[in-house]
């Protein structure tokens, strides 16, 4: 299998050798940590040799089983999740999908999203959208509790349940959750429902390779055991230390331009299939680093698209950023640009061409501007956008993002930031448990 490449000729105005392989005794310890389990935040590490023990199990059959039911029953499946059980499916889907999927119809079951906001219009749309639809469901919580699922979940629960009879309903729900803890799991096994584990060691930003991200994905009908095979071909990659190694080598980029007061990295792609895989990367690494008032803070963009509204700032605006290209070598189909004897728009200088051709030109060409503006960029190559190398690059961020942590010298697999907002939310909806902090908050308010 090919495999992804690493490019970092182009930080070295900003950042020299030295600089970087100053890194290395950090990145080697960063590496020992994951490999040893020696690290902070040691008992969510589950995620490391996940590739290979998934492959080598009966999870992939059971997964493939229930996608093979699934789109047998359903017309749509809606996976219900936040964050890391929502962000992972959806990068991928979006990845590999046809860009007008949702306007063709299927040969199979559409798979949309909900419980990734509290938005009143979304879900009325959808639930109006699902009256006359088979549909099934796909709960995806590995805490359990979390608001957002919880209510897209209670609502389409009762919409299937009124469309179909409980029994008939409960045939078409899925759950996935911890093995033992949790609102959800008491209500799977009360309901009957079929379920899968989220493994304790693996949080949620983690679990993209495990039920969480592989069954919808599979209910879209893409390769899961592709997508596991590239990934665990990173896997063994990355598992041998020294300067050869992409993991390491990115590390220490980012490490090295971080210190070099390159606070922001943005991930640029140049493929509008890929938004949505910046979106999980931002949170792998955002909720990884931003702790004890560090980290870089991470950004994405989609062009060319985005030149037109963000080009001037990343060319112009202040030079606390750099980027970290991911190139697609090719396209999946061929549109070529066709001659016009009038050539009135101009266009007949690249007639003939590929269109990817002269993308790939707008993406060099926008490298140099940005090195030349004092931008430096990473760049990552993927052969194509298929499932092994998405796989291959879902790993290869995922352990360059334990990496990362501790050079950046932060525990990377916990989120206690995220519960404050969860906390005033509560006070302020009157949650039971929450009594003194609504006392408090209403204080607050009315002073
Ligand atoms: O990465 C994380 O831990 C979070 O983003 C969670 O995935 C997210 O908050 C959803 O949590 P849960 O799966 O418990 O509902």
């Amino acid at each position: 299998m090919e495999h992804i490449k690493v490019n970092i000729s182009n930080v070295f105005g900003t950042v020299d050798n030295a600089q970087i392989e100053n890194l290395a005794p950090a990145v080697a310890d960063g590496m020992e940590k994951l490999h040893k389990g020696t690290g902070e935040g040691n008992d969510f590490i589950g995620w490391l040799d996940l590739p290979s023990r998934v492959l080598s199990s009966d999870l992939v059959s059971d997964i493939e089983n229930t996608a093979t039911q699934m789109r047998g029953m359903c017309d749509v499946v809606v996976a219900i999740g936040i964050g890391g059980s929502y962000l992972g499916a959806k990068a991928v889907i979006e990845a590999l999908n046809n860009s007008f999927d949702a306007y063709i119809p299927a040969n199979g079951p559409k798979v949309l999203f909900a419980g990734q906001n509290i938005g009143e219009d979304y879900l009325y749309e959808l639930s109006e959208y699902l009256s006359d639809k088979k549909f099934g469901i796909i709960v995806i919580s590995k805490s359990g509790t979390t608001t957002e699922p919880a209510i897209a979940f209670r609502l389409l629960k009762e919409q299937l349940e009124r469309q179909l009879g409980k029994s008939e309903a409960s045939k078409r729900i899925v759950a996935i959750t911890d093995a033992k803890k949790g609102a959800l799991r008491q209500l799977a096994t009360e309901e009957g429902y079929k379920t899968f584990v989220i493994e304790d060691n693996v949080g949620g930003r983690f679990s993209v390779l495990t039920p969480v991200g592989l069954l919808p994905i599979a209910v879209a009908g893409y390769n899961i055991r592709a997508l596991l095979e590239g990934a665990c071909s990173m896997e063994k990659a990355s598992a041998v230390p020294g300067a050869e190694n992409p993991v390491e080598v990115y590390a220490a980029t980012r490490n090295a331009l971080y210190r070099a007061g390159k606070k922001i990295e943005i991930l640029v792609n140049f493929n509008p299939k890929l938004h949505f895989f910046g979106e999980w990367w931002k949170q792998l690494y955002g909720e990884s680093e931003g702790k004890d008032h560090k980290g870089i803070f991470p950004a994405a963009v989609d062009f060319t698209t985005d030149l037109h509204s963000m080009g001037q700032w990343i060319q112009d605006g202040e030079r606390t950023i750099f980027e970290t290209v991911i190139t697609v070598g090719k396209a999946n189909h061929n549109v070529i640009i066709p001659s016009d004897e009038a050539n009135l728009d101009g266009l007949n200088y690249i007639a003939g061409k590929h269109v990817d051709e002269v993308n790939k030109m707008a993406e060099l060409g926008t490298r140099i501007a940005h090195v030349d503006g004092g931008v430096p960029n990473i760049l990552i190559s993927l052969p194509a956008l298929k499932e092994e190398y998405l796989g291959q690059l879902i790993y290869f961020f995922e352990k360059a993002c334990g990496v990362s942590g501790y050079v950046l010298g932060v525990n990377p697999f916990n989120q206690p930031g995220v519960e404050d907002y969860k906390r005033n939310m509560f006070a302020l909806l009157e949650k039971p448990g929450y009594e003194k902090q609504t006392e408090d908050i209403k204080k607050r308010l009315n002073a």
